[in-house]
């Protein structure tokens, strides 16, 4: 590589000049920034403004078509959807030999939840509650993604979701900042790996900054209203915790908030993304969102939105060609500065130098690493750990062989190779998915029960009453009935939003023709986020709740229902009893007039009750102020008994660790893990606090049997909030602490900070 990079060094010969022949910028043994600032010094306009366009290739594009002269004049910074190491390395061979410079372009894929080894979704990893989970996912996804040239993916998406409409909460880590900046920071971890001289890094790109999950109405790209200080308090400490882990992207929203565009909000971009967290790496923009400030109706073409994004602090431009086409005349004539173009160009660069593009671009991952033995393995125990078991009525999971002879499977979900994958999935193949249907049926052979497989409705919209009466005839036979009912993977993701949240089709007609046969209903749901399905849940037996749970879903789900082992799943969101309920989530505010759980529903109002008060306290008449299921929820094979919390001390100072210790036991007859989630109110502060903030996490596996004492240290620094004056600060005072299996917990204690 080194004689590749000396050979093409630029040579300046002008008469009386030294002759140069390795420019600094491509020493590797001098620091990025001594770099950085000797290439930009070489560097005409026209480069300069090269690297800040991104451009797209026709997907699954096999030579270079007419880009060529486009790569040679370095009038490209980063090329999109290229999955070829043929072409990615041409690409790069361009680059290096032909282009005046030399700069490596960066190679950029939506890689979301595996590439080829497809892991749960997002949302499905976050109930995990398991970082390592997420780390191991995105290591994964990387490496075989690096094996095609790719080298830069738009992932974690850290948006917090609290209304399960948005498509996009499939995407995420769910409505809480501390469990969402976990799993976010071990994604980073995971997709960056050892970066320069690791060819199996990819850049991350923490996306999309900022609050474009709180789209009203949950209907995507729609704008939001979230004020700076719930920013700062709940959308911004992700991405904060992802630049800290050393995330080199970040990606700009599509969404206006509170008037302005965040593609071209210079607060958000440059004052606080590079003044006060220092953010090295460079911004991205959306797809096209350069050019949709003119639908939004703030810029009047796209000279006048290049200019808004550029001078935002927006500095590569994603697909349009707006800033390659527009920014030389915006420079000429004074609308956006060089030196601000530089500074965009030199985030550029830092990136490509910090992954060691300029020492070495090209593929060296073998393409063996796709779907290898590891691979498929971690995706297996990811799909194991996310499944979250919401029911278990007469412990009728796990479905043993000394009670249960014949199982039968059915539902539109229960055979469904690509639907099991999930959305963003542009490089997986179902071909080599293992549905429900393939993982079950093998383990049922070992485990000598024999297992039927109906189809009943070929997918979750398909209107099949025939279908559906031969389910029923099957389950006659059956001991037991699985019934693998949701979403289609085509129901969430980018802009597939849904006004309810209740089962499509005739599931839920499925579900309640099953249980009528009066043989117990295991439901198994497959969806990118929380469903309203009470009226199934109750004519379910047990429920397992394995959101799309990839590749290897099937073998995964079969262990959990025949109980090789235990679920240990954790609603990473609130589940919502109805769609009406949304947006819903367990760190709300107290209000003024909180529910209590003696509400009047429409039942109990008297039939000639006039314009009367029912109390007046925040609910619904007809939904209560209750969730289905509480954010952190899950059961488990085992029981587990909290007991004996203590505090090391009653009164802490505002530099001091608290530390609280618990007993878990499990008191059931099989292993299983428990998640022992830590959360702390704080009683009276300047501004109004959430009712219970999640603090700390910890998987905890207990044998049967077997009690544990845990011992979490939380340093009193972490109770800070933001303040009506827009700063962090912890107020003396009385606050409670909480622990236990979910976020309804009212194990406690008080202590109080002087
Ligand atoms: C999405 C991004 C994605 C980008 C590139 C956009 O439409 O909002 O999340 O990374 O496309 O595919």
């Amino acid at each position: 590589m080194a004689a590749i990079l000396a050979a093409i060094a630029v040579l300046s010969s002008s008469a009386g000049e030294k002759i140069e022949k390795s420019p600094l910028y491509k020493d590797a043994s001098q620091p990025i920034a001594v770099r950085v600032n000797d290439l930009l010094g070489r560097m005409t306009l026209d480069e300069k403004i090269g690297q800040t366009n991104q451009r797209s290739v026709a997907v699954g594009m096999h030579d270079l078509g007419g880009w060529v002269p486009q790569f040679e004049q370095g009038h490209i910074g980063s090329i999109m959807n290229v999955s070829s190491p043929q072409v990615a390395d041409s690409i790069q061979r361009i680059m290096l030999n032909k282009s005046r410079l030399g700069i490596p372009v960066l190679i950029a894929r939506d890689v979301i939840h595996g590439y080829k080894t497809i892991f749960p979704i997002p949302l499905g990893q976050a109930a995990t509650f398991n970082p390592d989970i997420a780390r191991k996912g995105a290591r994964v996804a990387a490496t075989e993604a690096s094996s095609d040239g790719i080298r830069w993916t738009f992932a974690p998406m850290l948006d917090i979701a609290r209304d399960a409409r948005w498509g996009r909460i499939a995407e995420g880590c769910g409505e809480d900042p501390y469990l969402t900046g976990q799993m976010g920071q071990a994604m980073v971890e995971g997709f960056q790996g050892g970066l320069a001289g690791d060819p199996t890094s990819l850049a991350a790109c923490a996306k999309h900054f900022v609050a474009y999950g709180a789209a009203e109405g949950g209907r995507d790209y729609n704008s939001t209203f979230v004020p700076e200080r719930v920013l700062r308090q709940t959308y911004l400490p992700p991405f904060r915790q992802a630049i800290d882990a050393g995330a080199l992207t970040i990606m700009a929203s599509f969404n206006d908030n509170d008037g302005i565009p965040v593609s071209a909000n210079r607060h958000l971009l440059t004052d606080i993304l590079r003044g006060e967290w220092k953010f090295p790496g460079f911004v991205v923009s959306d797809c096209f969102a350069v050019r949709e400030l003119i639908s939004h109706g703030v810029a009047a073409d796209a000279a006048d939105a290049s200019r808004q994004t550029m001078n935002a602090g927006l500095d590569m431009e994603m697909e349009t060609g707006h800033y390659l086409e527009t920014m030389r005349g915006l420079i000429e004539n004074g609308h956006v500065s060089e030196a601000r173009l530089d500074s965009a160009v030199a985030a550029i660069l830092y990136v490509k130098f910090a992954m060691g593009l300029f020492e070495d671009p090209f593929v060296h991952t073998p393409q063996s690493v796709k779907y290898s033995a590891e691979h498929l393995a971690a995706a297996k125990e990811a799909a194991l750990q996310s499944a979250i078991l919401l029911k278990n009525e007469n412990n009728t999971l796990p479905l043993k062989p000394n009670r249960i002879n014949r199982i039968l499977l059915t539902g539109p979900l229960a055979d469904a190779r690509y639907d099991q994958l999930g959305t963003w999935i542009f490089d997986g193949e179902k071909e080599h998915t293992v549905t429900l249907r393939h993982g079950l049926d093998e383990l049922c052979r070992k485990k000598g029960i024999a297992m039927d497989f109906v189809e009943s409705l070929k997918y979750t919209r398909h209107d099949n009453l025939s279908g559906i009466d031969a389910a029923v005839t099957a389950a006659r036979n059956a001991d037991a009935i699985v019934v693998a009912v949701g979403e289609e993977a085509i129901f969430s993701g980018e802009g597939h939003c849904m006004a309810s949240l209740n089962l499509v089709g005739r599931q839920s007609e499925l579900v309640e023709r099953l249980s009528a046969t009066g043989k117990p209903v295991v439901m198994v749901v497959m969806a990118g986020r929380p469903l309203t399905i009470k009226p199934e849940i109750d004519r379910s037996a047990a429920v397992l709740y394995a959101f799309h749970p990839g590749t290897m879903g099937g073998p995964a789900l079969a262990d959990l229902l025949l109980g090789v082992t235990s679920p240990s799943g954790k609603t990473p969101v609130t589940f919502p009893l109805t769609t009406g309920q949304v947006p819903i989530y367990y760190n709300h505010n107290n209000t003024g007039r909180p529910a209590n759980g003696t509400e009047i529903g429409l039942d109990g109002i008297p039939e000639d009750a006039g314009n009367t008060f029912l109390g007046c306290t925040s609910y619904y008449l007809d939904a209560g102020h209750k969730p289905m299921y509480p954010f952190g929820y899950g059961l488990s094979y085992g029981c587990f008994e909290y007991s004996d919390l203590k505090l090391s001390a009653g009164e802490y100072g505002k530099d001091q660790t608290i530390k609280a210790r618990i007993t878990v036991a499990n008191n059931g007859t099989m292993d299983a893990t428990e998640t022992v989630q830590l959360y702390v109110r704080d009683h009276v502060a300047s501004v109004t606090r959430p009712v219970k903030e999640l603090k700390q996490f910890r998987r905890v596996p207990l044998r049967k049997g077997e009690k544990q004492t845990i011992e979490f240290e939380l340093p009193v620094s972490e109770l800070s909030y933001i303040g009506a004056d827009l700063r962090p600060r912890i107020d003396s005072g009385d606050f409670t602490l909480f622990i236990g299996g979910n976020s309804e917990t009212t194990l406690s204690a008080i202590f109080s900070i002087k």
